[in-house]
């Protein structure tokens, strides 16, 4: 079957009623209110610039890549070998020598010939890089979660809505079959009124940059041969023996951006810099702006959020080399009577995406779908007759953005959904850390009468960083 919703072809009014993005008022109100609609389509090829070049980057820009109203003429990165690979890949697809190299973002954000770039840097540097973007009227699609920090967040909404740029989050999962049926199962009502929503996250650490094996080799050289880098503190041995000078490689001054002075561990810098709050958030951050925002968008709650978050977790120490809760589980409440749960770690909750109603219940992860009503097993989408409520529909989240900054139009993950999906993961941290329930106000977007979990709304910046 033929998919009849694609952004060029639904108008800004008909996206509107199809997402239910016209239903709340937040004080964040949707981009598409601000619109980048009104501008003009930039015509021709979309000259883009790619920032941040580990894990994520590569692999959305390969998409980029691939798309022929689209030019990669810029790369930017604070490791050399990282920005030397960018700047490799993109010549070799083009064949020929014109992708220019940056070290500091803010030149390649101050290119007139830019229009949009792709951010795939560590959550730390996400407000920074982007509201530096946007301030540039540059389009961005920004990896997930929105930022470290709701206040951050916030942040990006107001620059992306000022300057009316077109914003993708690196959500990709709406741009997938089985969650766009999933969605629109529970969204057309069909397994009844929800009242329980399961998010089922990953637990633990999980060492992506294979870095953690030469230093376990250092520790056994210790009499007590340290294996757990949850539980290695400042001012033992093997502290010691994990922090050296950063490689001359690395900016490592600069890659710290606005967190706080720390010395550099390898274990904690690419891709495992996630398991230190000081930089990320954890698998339960790594994973809301994923789960969760599927999540939302079943329920159409994408500028909607929680009254009230519960939490409890496991704390490794908090200067420990790897201090993210490895075990949490969350409670929030939504409007409309929904509890839902966010859990890593906890073998009743299954990873995942699950919605429960009273007709029924469908479960959505990554290559699986599973519903209790047996004729929705078998099929790849729904049946026309069964959607009334029609989901945005994409199948490359790269090819949308571009997409969107040629015709004006919102993209399927807008900068205020990908605020809204990280929220509840933002507030269940809070819960966990000052240790009880809170209240979330969420069209102030603010916590209610908790001073303490309040100032975990944001962040003190280490200077010279400031957040404009
Ligand atoms: N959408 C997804 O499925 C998905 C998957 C993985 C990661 N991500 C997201 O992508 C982002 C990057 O994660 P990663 O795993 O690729 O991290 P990474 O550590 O592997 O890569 C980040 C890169 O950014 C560079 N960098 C850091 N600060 C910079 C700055 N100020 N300017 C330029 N370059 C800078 C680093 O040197 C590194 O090369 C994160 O927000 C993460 O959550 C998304």
């Amino acid at each position: 079957m033929k998919h009849n919703v694609s952004p060029s072809t639904v108008s800004r009014r008909q996206f509107l009623v199809h997402t239910g993005a016209a239903l709340a008022v937040p004080v964040i109100a949707p981009g598409s209110v601000f619109g980048a609609a009104g501008q003009p389509a930039p015509s021709g090829r979309i000259a883009l610039g790619v920032v941040g070049w580990g894990m994520q980057g590569p692999g959305n820009t390969a998409a980029f890549l691939n798309i022929p109203d689209c030019h990669v003429v810029a790369a930017c990165d604070l490791d050399k070998n990282h920005l030397q690979s960018a700047v490799n890949t993109v010549n070799g697809k083009y064949g020929n020598k014109d992708c220019q190299a940056y070290h500091d973002y803010r030149e390649l954000m101050a290119r007139k010939d830019v229009d949009a770039v792709m951010l795939a840097v560590p959550d730390t540097w996400h407000a920074l890089v982007a509201t530096e973007a946007a301030n540039h009227k540059k389009h961005v699609y920004g990896e997930k979660p929105l930022a470290r920090t709701i206040a951050e967040q916030q942040a990006i909404v107001r620059a992306v809505q000022k300057n009316k740029v077109i914003w993708q989050t690196g959500s990709w999962q709406r741009s997938v079959e089985n969650f766009h049926k999933a969605a629109e199962i529970v969204r057309n009502g069909l397994i009844g009124k929800v009242s329980r929503v399961e998010v089922g996250l990953p637990a633990g650490h999980y060492d992506f940059a294979g870095t953690s094996k030469e230093l376990l080799t250092k520790l056994a050289t210790l009499p007590d041969k340290p294996q757990d880098l949850s539980k290695i503190v400042p001012g033992t041995a093997a502290w010691d023996l994990a922090v050296t000078p950063p490689p001359a490689d690395l900016d490592y001054n600069m890659w710290l951006g606005p967190s706080q002075e720390e010395p550099y561990l390898k274990v904690r810098v690419h891709m495992n810099w996630r398991w230190n709050y000081n930089v990320g958030g954890g698998q339960l951050l790594d994973w809301i702006g994923h789960h969760c925002d599927i999540a939302h968008w079943g329920l159409g709650f994408d500028n909607e959020g929680p009254f009230e978050v519960e939490g409890q977790g496991e704390f490794p120490p908090k200067n420990a080399i790897w201090n993210t809760s490895p075990k949490y589980r969350i409670t929030a409440k939504y409007p409309q009577d929904i509890t839902m749960t966010i859990a890593g770690g906890y073998g009743d909750i299954r990873g995942g995406t699950k919605w429960i109603g009273d007709k029924g219940w469908v479960w959505v992860d990554r290559g699986g779908f599973q519903s209790s009503i047996e004729e929705f097993n078998d099929m790849s989408r729904l049946p026309e007759n069964l959607r009334k409520i029609k989901l945005y529909y994409s199948r490359n989240h790269q090819k949308n953005f571009i997409d969107c900054v040629k015709s004006g139009e919102p993209t399927i993950t807008p900068a205020e959904t990908g605020h809204h999906s990280a929220i509840p993961g933002h507030l269940g941290l809070i819960a966990m850390l000052v240790g009880r329930k809170i209240k979330w106000d969420a069209k102030q977007e603010v916590i209610i009468g908790d001073e303490a979990a309040s100032k975990l709304l944001s962040r003190p910046y280490r200077s010279p960083w400031k957040l404009a």
